[in-house]
Order: structure tokens, then sequence, then C-alpha cells
């Protein structure tokens, strides 16, 4: 990494991240799986990306794509990732050391799986500061103890001589934040930090990450499947399905004005807070797209209601709204379109009929 990226300014705003027409494509012995195809986007120093969308639509691999963690054989990668204004797709892992963890971390589902069993925490939160940041032995152990205060674990100076199991999940995952904030870094990934945790601690888990973020003007890539998690904890929401970024918008935005009926479909499957917890997500119908031979028209068209002709035939561009350039989505009849109403006529007067 330059000097000049490493010393780049940490303060204000500006764009931190650019990713242009970035393809993923992995070879397999079925085909070539485009897991992310074509991806379009940037981020501001500072703020908060959530990235939602179904199981296996290219959340993950986009997050490791940019992060240049994806396995380099039989994979295509197409595009360009900027950092800080530099092209880092498709670096060597020794080009990218000197950007984990002191510019990017990240933060994953199980820190059970992240975290060394073996390994007392105290040692896990040190050997970055001594690896990247050079520290000496006591200066590691106090930082490491100032970060574990910082992700607010009481008795921080017990904690750094406890091993993993001897934490609650929600602990973990504080100590997961704690070692991805270690050495400072501008970006911070986080892959659905929440799933594996009860509601009120992943509450905290989010607002700490908000919190983190504020303090150390970072950017942050919120990854989930949930819109219900990333609701108040994002400025902005990229909607993805079958490797393509289908929409994308200011938060508040997307939630007052979606465009695509996928979007809204996704939304109806929050569970709702009357209902008992743990209540089954209602799933969108049909089958995610295959990867290998996705539709011809718009990815999503064979399971809309809403889907014309033309929708199975030509692929809507991701275009921007006519009263907001924030706002982009890839949709030929978007809700609230004369004929995204039509259908819904009919298929509102269908519902009575049976009902
Ligand atoms: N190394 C790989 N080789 C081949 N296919 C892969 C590889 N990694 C991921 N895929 C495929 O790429 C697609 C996108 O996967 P990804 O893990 O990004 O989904 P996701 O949106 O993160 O889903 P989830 O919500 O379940 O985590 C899936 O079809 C997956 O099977
Ligand atoms: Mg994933």
């Amino acid at each position: 990494m330059s000097a000049q990226l490493q010393t780049a300014g940490r303060q204000g705003g500006g764009t931190l991240i650019e990713v242009e027409n970035l393809q993923t494509h992995f070879t397999t012995p079925r085909g070539v799986v485009r897991a992310v195809d074509g991806v379009t986007f940037s981020l501001e120093r500072g703020k908060a990306l959530g990235v939602v969308g179904e199981s296996g639509s290219g959340k993950t691999v986009l997050s490791r794509t940019i992060m240049g963690l994806v396995p380099r054989r039989g994979t295509h990668l197409g595009g360009a990732v900027r950092f800080e204004g530099q092209d880092i797709l498709g670096r060597a892992p020794k080009d990218m050391r000197g950007v984990w963890g002191k510019e990017m971390a990240m933060i994953f589902q199980d820190p059970m799986t992240s975290l060394n069993p073996l390994m007392k925490i105290g040692r896990q939160i040190e050997e970055p500061l001594r690896n990247h940041l050079g520290m000496g032995r006591d200066d590691a152990r106090a930082t490491a103890k100032r970060l574990l205060t910082d992700v607010r674990i009481p008795e921080a100076e017990r904690r750094l001589d406890q091993y993993p199991h001897e934490l609650s999940g929600g602990m973990r995952q504080r100590v997961m934040i704690a070692i991805a904030m270690a050495c400072g870094p501008t970006m911070l990934f986080a892959d659905e930090p929440t799933t594996a945790l009860d509601v009120t601690v992943q509450a905290q888990i989010l607002d700490l990450i908000n919190e983190q973020r504020r303090d150390r003007n970072m950017s942050v890539i919120l990854v989930t499947h949930d819109l219900g998690v990333v609701a108040g904890h994002t400025d902005e929401i990229a909607v993805m399905y079958g490797g393509k970024l289908v929409e994308k918008a200011p938060t508040r935005r997307l939630f007052a004005a979606m465009k695509m009926p996928y979007t809204e479909a996704l939304l109806q499957s929050i569970p709702k807070l009357d209902e008992p917890s743990h209540t089954r997500l209602a799933t969108i119908p049909g089958r995610p797209p295959d990867l290998v031979n996705p539709p011809a028209g718009c990815r999503f068209a064979p399971r809309c209601p809403y889907a014309r002709e033309k929708c199975l035939n030509e692929e809507p561009p991701l275009e921007q709204t006519s009263d907001d350039a924030s706002h982009s989505f890839a949709c030929w009849y978007p809700v609230g379109s004369p004929e995204y109403l039509d259908k819904r006529a009919e298929i509102d007067a269908q519902k009575v009929s049976v009902a």
C-alpha cells in the first residue's frame, strides 16, 4: 500500500470506495456461476450502506470480492474496485496485507468460527496490534483493554485472560468488533453480524457498530437478508437479486418509495412486532434464479406477480428515478406505475373472489 493511501485523510466526507461493473464469476463443474454480475455503486467516507437480498443473491461474494478475499483459481474478476482512488481488484494477497485489518476489516456472522477457540481473547486482539502497528507487548495489552471497554465489555482486564467459550454469543460478537477496530480501519464489512444473536442483543451490536462508525468516521457495509435490520442503521440501501444490484436509495427514501416489486416482497417478509418472535419469515414464492443460466430478461420476472411479456425478454437497466438522482432501480413496471396498479387490482380482485 502506498504511503499516500496509508496517510489519506480520515476526516470529512468524499468517496471512499467506487465499485464499477464488478463481476465475480466462478468456474464450476456445472458451468460458470455469475455470483456478482455487473454491480456499480460508490460509498462515501463515514456512511453506512446496507446490502440486502435473499440467500444466494451475491451479498457475501460482493463484499469478499471488494476485500480481495475470493478464491483466485477458476474465478473471473471483471470491472474495478477503487479504494481511496486506487484500483485494488485482483491484487495478490501479499499486496493486500497492508489493506486488511488496517484499512478494511470484516466481522462475520458467527464469531465462534472466526475466533480461535484455543487462544485467549487478549492475545487475539493484541496480535494485529503488534503485527500491523508494531506495538510492543505492554502497549498492545493496554490498547486491547481499551478496545474491550470501547465495545462495552465489562471487566475488560479479566476478559483478556478468558477463552472464547467462556463468553456469551453477544460478548463474542463484541470481541470480534474490538478486533476489527483494533487497527482503526476506514472501512468495515459486517456480514450478517447479528443473525446468531437474540433481538435485544442484535440491536445493541448494531448500535455499537454505528457508534464506532461515527467516532472513527469509518464507512460500513452491512450485509443482511433482513430489511428490518438495516432500516435504522444505514444511510443507504442496495438491494441485490441474482448477482445484480436492482435498487439503491437513501434508507428513508427506499422505505417511503420503493420501486422494485422484489424490494416490496422483501419488506413484506420482515416479521411484524406483534407476531410472536421466531415466527418463520414469509418467503417470496418461487426459487432464486440459477446463476449459471440466469433468466433472459429481468432476473426476478419468473417470480414477479407484476411481470409482463417485456420483463421476460428484455433486461431492465438500473436507472435513476425521475425525481431523485440518489434513487435508482431496474424495473420496467415499477411499484405505482399504471401497469403495476392494473395488475395489483387484478390480483386483489382474485383474492376477493377466492375468499
Ligand atoms: N467459491 C464459489 N464457487 C462457486 N459458487 C460460489 C462460490 N461462492 C459463492 N458461490 C455462489 O454464489 C452465489 C452467491 O453467494 P453468496 O454467498 O454471495 O450469497 P449471499 O447473498 O451472501 O447469501 P446468504 O444470505 O445465504 O449468505 C450462490 O449461488 C453461491 O452458491
Ligand atoms: Mg452471505
